[in-house]
């Protein structure tokens, strides 16, 4: 075994504080920064400051193992780590679709100075292509160490709910250098992982920034493509579910992310297809990824199509009626409720007029501060009482699993619009539901 280099992770939001969690667990000593205080209290406290199945039991074991503790400070980071990974957020910015790049540049900024001997800095966050070259020379200026700084990009492919998962095991690995001694410090970084015969693509600099948005690119194409033969569907009175299954018997197209209906949210998917165009139209190659363009275009247009048919089973009217939305998160198992189609719809209708009470299993917190506006629930039941129209707009598996007699006891009228394809219509309708989703007859 090679020794084993110790690491720093800046920023522990989903991504950071997964990496760092998993990567004291399996075996490395460790030290988390971050800039919030109270951020990084509770980790050292034993406390995730977000929802992930599994991660809250595995800081438990690795604060335990005493290889892993968070700090504030990044003299203490700079002085302890021979790797460093750069894990901050990259959202949109405010005034345009680029990716806004304040954090990571400060996260780089304030490490480089405690850098005084050779170390390796490797960049997570999903960046704008071309930021990893900057960021090197950015580096080497600021560092005391100079040119013996090097950096790296390792994109990281996790997704929430799976985080843990994606991290201990990712199904390949990306590692973008500019020297032999890079690649080794990775490999050496990522033992254990790499040890399970992970496989790794060893790439430069720009291409490994670039799969990453690629990727995530792709994924999104593929959801709003099914969502366009969706809309088709609509106007003949096909069926986009049955389309979606007998497409996916194709090995070439396959059912992953092949599911119709309202769409992708989330902090990754929409931000990043955004950012990718801007950064392709300052390269002068727009036309390249015009495309991209239109697969937001189609997303969005699920998200005002589910509102369409909420008011339609309204009676062309939602105002002063009672709608009862299931769901708040971007998806299932997460309690994130960053660009979350499912609020954008409940509040969407509440600014229309209608009476919309929300529920949802894990992000009731999150959706209160952000939709205040906005009445919640205690349980799907009782956000259903004497609703008119029911809504399923994130498809928790508890949804999955409510007795159509049972809401329909509780609810006005019987009249629900499964905005994810998520419930059996035959079993509804059966109950005495009127059943309605997007792209189903
Ligand atoms: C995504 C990528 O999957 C991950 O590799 C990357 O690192 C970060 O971005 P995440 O944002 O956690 O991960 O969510 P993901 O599971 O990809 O779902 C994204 C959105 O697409 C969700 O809103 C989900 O509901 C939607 N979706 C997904 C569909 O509408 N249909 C599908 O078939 C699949």
């Amino acid at each position: 075994m090679t020794e084993r280099p110790r690491l720093t992770v800046i920023g522990t939001g989903y991504l950071g504080a997964t990496h760092a969690i998993c990567m004291a667990v399996m075996g490395y000593e460790v030290v988390g920064v971050d800039v919030d205080p109270v951020k990084v209290e509770k980790l050292n406290s034993g406390e995730v400051p977000f929802f992930e199945p599994g991660l809250p039991e595995l800081l438990t074991k690795a604060l335990e193992t005493g290889r892993l503790r968070f700090t504030t400070s990044f003299q203490e980071a700079g002085e302890f780590g021979d790797v460093h990974f750069i894990c901050v957020g990259t959202p949109q910015r405010r005034d345009s679709e680029a990716a806004d790049m304040t954090y990571v540049d400060a996260a780089v900024t304030s490490l480089a100075e405690h850098l005084h001997r050779r170390v390796l800095v490797v960049g997570k966050s999903t960046v704008p292509v071309g930021t990893a070259a900057r960021l090197a020379a950015l580096v080497r200026e600021l560092a005391p160490a100079g040119d013996q700084v090097e950096l790296a990009w390792n994109p990281e492919f996790l997704r929430e709910g799976f985080a843990v998962d994606d991290t201990m095991k990712p199904d390949r690995m990306v590692f973008g250098v500019t020297s032999a001694w890079a690649e080794q410090q990775l490999t050496a970084a990522f033992e254990p992982v790499l040890a399970q015969g992970v496989p790794v693509k060893v790439t430069d600099l720009q291409t490994a920034e670039l799969v990453k948005v690629a990727a995530n690119s792709f994924l999104a194409t593929k959801i709003s493509y099914i969502n366009a033969m969706a809309e088709i569907c609509e106007v003949t009175g096909a069926d986009v579910h049955d389309l979606a299954e007998a497409l996916a018997y194709d090995e070439r197209i396959g059912g992953k992310f092949l599911r119709p209906g309202l769409g992708f949210g989330g902090g990754c998917l929409p931000k990043d297809i955004r950012a990718f165009t801007h950064r392709a139209e300052e390269l002068g190659v727009g036309q390249a990824v015009g495309f991209l363009r239109e697969i937001d275009g189609i997303n969005r247009r699920r998200r005002a199509r589910t509102v369409d048919l909420v008011v339609e089973l309204c009676g062309g009217d939602v105002t002063g009626k009672r709608v009862a939305a299931l769901g708040a998160a971007f998806k299932p198992n997460s309690d994130d409720i960053r660009d979350a189609p499912a609020l954008d719809v409940a509040a969407t209708l509440h600014s229309m007029g209608a009476h919309v009470v929300v529920y949802d299993p894990a992000a009731m917190a999150n959706a209160r501060r952000a939709h205040p506006e906005l009445a919640y629930g205690t349980s799907a039941l009782d956000a259903a009482r004497d609703a008119d129209v029911v809504v399923l707009l994130t498809e928790w598996n508890e949804f999955r699993e409510i007795e159509p007699s049972a809401m329909a006891a509780v609810a006005a009228q019987n009249k629900i619009v499964d905005g994810r394809h998520a419930l059996e219509p035959a079993q509804w309708r059966a109950a005495g539901w009127e059943y309605r989703a997007l792209g189903r007859p």
